[in-house]
């Protein structure tokens, strides 16, 4: 089978995973800004991974708005965040909402890994941007749990990319017909 792994990363988490699905299924792996969708035509299985940024998958409409010329491949979208994998209202719900349309769904096999965020590595854009969204969080009266949760995301500082995570993707793309 013919897979391709694209992905999106600004500090390098995404990549990571990239990297290892890459290794793993023996397939190519590209970075989402050399990539058109046209490209992709060729390929029987697509693998797209963005970092997300305030819910969005980064780069995900390469997707999602070429998602009529690529639905009868085999689409596979993950992404990496801080917020922890438990909270899955959070990754099926809202996640969800802000970046596929429920015809989607049927088509797109969706993977959720933990990320990094290194406070050192951010830059002052993110890190402004991050100081203010956990000001507007912090200003509200009565905090519906998620906005609890961002106030506290606003500091994390950790990298939780785990290689072994990845398995459950790539067990996936190994057993596609
Ligand atoms: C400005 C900013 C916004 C972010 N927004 C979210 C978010 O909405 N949800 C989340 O779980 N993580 C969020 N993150 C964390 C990133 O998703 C995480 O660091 C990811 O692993 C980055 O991937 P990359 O290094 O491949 O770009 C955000 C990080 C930054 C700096």
């Amino acid at each position: 089978m013919n897979t391709i792994v694209i992905y999106k990363s600004k500090y390098g988490a995404t990549k990571k995973y990239a990297e290892w699905i890459a290794e793993a299924l023996s397939c190519e792996m590209v970075e989402a800004k050399n990539v058109k969708a046209s490209d992709l035509l060729k390929y029987d299985t697509i693998i797209y991974g963005g970092g997300l940024y305030a819910e969005v998958i980064n780069g995900v409409s390469l997707i999602t708005k070429n998602f009529e010329e690529l639905k009868k491949k085999n689409l596979i979208v993950f992404s990496t965040a801080i917020t922890p994998l438990s909270y899955r209202e959070y990754y099926d719900t809202y996640v969800i909402k802000k970046n596929f349309k429920p015809e989607m769904l049927e088509h797109i096999k969706i993977f959720n890994f933990m990320g990094k965020m290194l406070t050192d590595e951010l830059s002052l854009v993110h890190k402004a941007a991050l100081k203010s969204l956990k000001k507007i969080m912090m200003a509200k009266e009565n905090p519906t749990e998620l906005e609890r949760l961002l106030v506290n995301l606003c500091d994390y500082n950790d990298d939780e990319c785990d290689r072994e995570s990845a398995n459950v993707l790539i067990n996936y793309v190994k057993n596609l017909k």
